[in-house]
């Protein structure tokens, strides 16, 4: 998470009056055990776990009731584990692991509030506008996360129905090591955030980055 990502969410919060938060999944990275190459200078598991428990306990102590929808990412434990053969009843669940006291939904789940869908977004259809693809497919406003080059609001209306997708983008540092895959492509991650007004529109908001 890049710095200063807290106090932005805070302040755009507290400006838009947001009075409930739904965290949209990937809430951890878990570089370190995924599936994917390894740069050698990464940290180990157990470093990234106490580091990311740090920032999660930032996340937690800003806002201390969220609706957490698993991503592909934060269920790295569950998905490692089932790879190796072991029993999901052996592990913590998400919120003991985290230390965090949400409401927590399993991947692919799809959380409805206002009449409006929330899902992590890793599910397909992928690309640009996919929670615009999401919303259409599902004729409902869907907010999405999971693709982090992703980041805005479109909408999609008939004679009698109007619908919209947003993509909330996402805070990550992406000039860290854990994200060296992505150095070679010139799409960067768009870092912000989503509101939604009563269930009928919507508003992503791009962080305004403080210099490093
Ligand atoms: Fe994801």
């Amino acid at each position: 998470m890049r710095k200063g990502y807290v106090p932005f969410l805070q302040r755009t919060f507290d400006a838009w009056g947001v009075d409930k938060v739904v965290h949209i999944g990937d809430l951890v990275d878990w570089n370190s055990i995924s599936y994917h190459e390894k740069h050698p200078s990464n940290s180990n598991a157990y470093r990234e776990y106490k580091q990311a428990k740090k920032q999660v306990a930032k996340i937690a102590e800003a806002f201390p009731k969220v609706d957490w929808m698993i991503g592909n990412h934060d269920a790295l434990t569950q998905r490692q584990a089932t790879t190796a053969g072991i029993p999901l009843d052996c592990l913590k669940d998400y919120a003991d692991l985290w230390e965090v006291d949400w409401t927590v939904h399993p991947r692919f789940y799809k959380l409805l509030l206002d009449d409006v869908l929330y899902c992590h977004g890793d599910t397909g259809p992928g690309g640009q506008h996919s929670a615009y693809k999401h919303a259409v497919n599902n004729f409902k406003s869907t907010v999405q996360g999971h693709h982090h080059a992703n980041g805005g609001v479109k909408y999609y209306t008939n004679e009698k129905f109007r619908v919209f997708g947003m993509d909330v983008g996402c805070g990550v540092d992406y000039k860290l090591l854990q994200f060296e895959y992505g150095r070679k492509f010139p799409r960067k991650p768009v870092l912000g955030c989503g509101v939604v007004v009563n269930g009928k529109q919507a508003y992503f908001e791009p962080w305004v980055l403080p210099s490093r």
